[in-house]
């Protein structure tokens, strides 16, 4: 991996660990949201009771411990680059009692794991954090098994994810921060239609396939929303950091504005849509 890419994942790594703490402290309500696609990731992985399974990018433990139950013949390897989440995830699965999990520390694009290991290989929400994507898709696809199922989730369009996009462009707006290159992690840089099937392709899986699942993020009041997104969303909260005094409480101000057009029954609901993609190994 070349230099750069080194220090963007070891940026992402600290990053993550002093994100560990609010992922925990959300985490019933990360889990309610974003089960949909946890469902889906797994559903198009086609798990089989006896299945040996990776998930990639795990966090707190998602889609990994969900998976685990579905496989109670089989095993699930939880791996991440942040201690400070997987430590999150090993604490949930002790507390569920759950016996068939392990976890790796490790990089996506240096996976500990021999040739042809899993039948399949998860990912949510990780591809897009990855400085060499690329090298992470090789690695998911050398450490499956021939006919093993690889499956993700990515952040759609930013029109179709107003719970991010609203405050990023707002964020955008109110400070001179230059937008990162297309090569740089960031949640949309997986959004555009066909580029993760592409990707699949390159990487040479087959039948590639993906589609798309929305559900709505749901907060009681604004204080609620704004809490749990700079709690959790590392991308908006170091983004956050880079602006002034002034300018956090301008974009705050508008933020809270904007956000009567998605009050609905006493509730905000902000839609969230990501692609789900999945292959075959040959
Ligand atoms: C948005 S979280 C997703 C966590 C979990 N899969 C979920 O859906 O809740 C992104 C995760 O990617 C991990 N990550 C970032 N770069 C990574 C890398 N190069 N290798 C492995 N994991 C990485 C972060 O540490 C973080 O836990």
């Amino acid at each position: 991996m070349s230099v750069a890419a080194d220090s963007i994942r070891d940026r992402q790594r600290i990053i993550w660990d002093q994100f560990a703490a609010g992922w925990k402290k959300w985490d019933a309500e990360l889990l309610g949201w974003q089960a949909p696609f946890g469902d889906a990731v797994i559903q198009d992985a086609r798990l089989q009771p006896d299945s040996i399974v990776l998930d990639v990018a795990s966090g707190t433990g998602e889609p990994g411990l969900t998976a685990a139950t579905l496989v109670p013949d089989g095993e699930v390897v939880l791996t991440d680059i942040s201690a400070g989440m997987l430590r999150v995830a090993e604490e949930k699965a002790s507390a569920r009692g759950l016996a068939n999990v392990s976890f790796s520390v490790c990089d996506a694009a240096e996976l500990p794991f021999d040739d042809g290991t899993f039948d399949a290989v998860l990912c949510c929400f990780g591809v897009t954090f990855f400085p060499d994507m690329k090298a992470a898709l090789r690695e998911m696809v050398r450490t499956a098994k021939p006919g093993a199922r690889i499956s993700a989730a990515v952040w759609g369009r930013p029109a179709e994810n107003p719970w991010a996009s609203l405050i990023l462009g707002t964020l955008a707006h109110h400070t001179e921060l230059p937008s990162p290159p297309a090569d740089m992690p960031g949640l949309f840089r997986c959004s555009p239609p066909g580029f993760m099937p592409r990707m699949f392709r390159d990487a040479g899986l087959v039948e590639v396939a993906e589609r798309k699942v929305s559900t709505d993020l749901v907060h009681d009041s604004p204080e609620s929303y704004w809490e749990f997104i700079t709690d959790i969303a590392t991308t908006v909260a170091t983004g956050l950091a880079m602006a002034d005094k002034e300018a956090r409480l301008l974009i705050r101000s508008d933020v809270f504005q904007m956000l009567g057009r998605y009050e609905h029954q006493g509730a905000l609901r902000l839609r969230s849509t990501a692609t789900i993609v999945a292959g075959t190994r040959a």
